[in-house]
């Protein structure tokens, strides 16, 4: 017989997740363009939250295990830096593997704020942590954090603030769209607050490719689930088994592509309106942009944000920055 497990409880909850139609929008104007596309963030549902946690556990994905070693490395650099009682705030709080870390390396953490477009991973994630951590104040906003979220509004707990911003998820996004969410990010620290972004370097092809397409075949279903998704809650009726899942290394702008190629020609519809699609022709479904640290100093630059300590592990795969905001002159 297994027990339930325990459940924390949450200090807030504040919902603002995007309504439905901004799924359907997005998956409507996506379908609509010349080069068809869906933004990542919709890979998130439960199942698709869930793949990603078993892409992680994959041997040729190794952006995670990588980081996670980097974070047991400079543990108590980390713990002396952010100094006692901070306030973690993690947007995309998805790996209780990565923040329990974090949270076990600082000095008396006296809070935390997950936020997530996923809002059963994030109660489950954050509710989770809770019962991990009993003297830690959790709260929770289900989010879209590509938008900007004014922190002030919810009951942050008080403390020097370190925002958590791993994973290289900032690789997703376009090179002005990853200043912007730095902006944002930026716009949540007062001085002395920082922010610990991790990012994945630039490395050859064949690593990366590997990378986005693991041999077991869990990124593809990560991939085509998205489908499966669009058909469960917009009314779709996309033949899911028509599609392969493709990666691939963009040199020129630094990217892993994910697409799903379509193996013959075909129609479907979504929420009532046709589209086809040609034997060949993708769905361009996720950019993940690898940074050299040249790059991304200059990204930071551009954001109001200065770089005050960096870490790598010893194959330089991975980078984790600290990062302040830069104090204009
Ligand atoms: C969670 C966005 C960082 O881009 O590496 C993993 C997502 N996609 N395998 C990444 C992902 C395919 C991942 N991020």
């Amino acid at each position: 017989m297994t027990e339930p497990s325990p459940k924390g409880t949450l200090s807030f909850f504040k919902d603002l997740h995007p309504p439905k139609s901004r799924f359907l929008d997005d998956v409507l104007d996506g379908l609509s363009k010349p080069q068809k596309s869906i933004p990542p963030k919709h890979f998130y549902d439960a199942r698709g939250s869930a793949l990603f946690d078993d892409i992680t556990d994959t041997e040729d994905y190794y952006v995670t295990r990588t980081e996670l070693g980097i974070l047991d490395a400079i543990a108590g650099e980390i713990a002396e830096r952010a100094g006692p009682g901070a306030v973690v705030i993690e947007p995309g709080s998805g790996s209780s593997v990565k923040i329990d870390k974090l949270l076990n390396a600082l000095d008396n953490p006296a809070g935390y704020v997950g936020l997530d477009i996923s809002k059963t991973h994030l109660i489950a994630a954050c509710e989770d942590l809770a019962s991990r951590f009993p003297g830690l104040s959790v709260g929770a906003i289900c989010a879209d954090f590509t938008q900007p979220v004014p922190l002030d509004d919810y009951p942050v707990p008080d403390g020097k603030r370190l925002v958590f911003f791993p994973g290289s998820t900032i690789g997703n996004f376009e090179p002005d769209e990853a200043q912007a969410l730095l902006e944002t990010y930026r716009s949540w620290l007062r001085p002395g607050d920082a922010l610990l972004i991790g990012a994945d370097r630039v490395k050859s092809a064949q690593i990366l490719e590997n990378a986005y397409d693991d041999t077991g075949g869990i990124t593809a279903d990560f991939n085509l689930n998205l489908l499966s998704r669009i058909n469960r809650e917009l009314d779709g009726d996309i033949d899911v088994e028509a599609f392969a899942h493709k990666a691939l290394w963009n040199e020129e702008k630094a990217r892993v592509e994910m697409h799903l190629v379509a193996r013959r020609s075909l129609t479907f519809s979504v929420d009532g309106r046709r589209f086809s699609m040609e034997a060949g022709e993708s769905l361009h479904t996720e950019n993940s942009h690898k940074f050299t640290i040249d790059r991304f100093h200059a990204l930071a630059k551009a954001a109001g944000l200065s770089v005050s300590a960096q870490w790598s592990d010893d194959r330089e795969y991975f980078t984790l920055y600290w990062l302040e905001r830069a104090e204009t002159v």
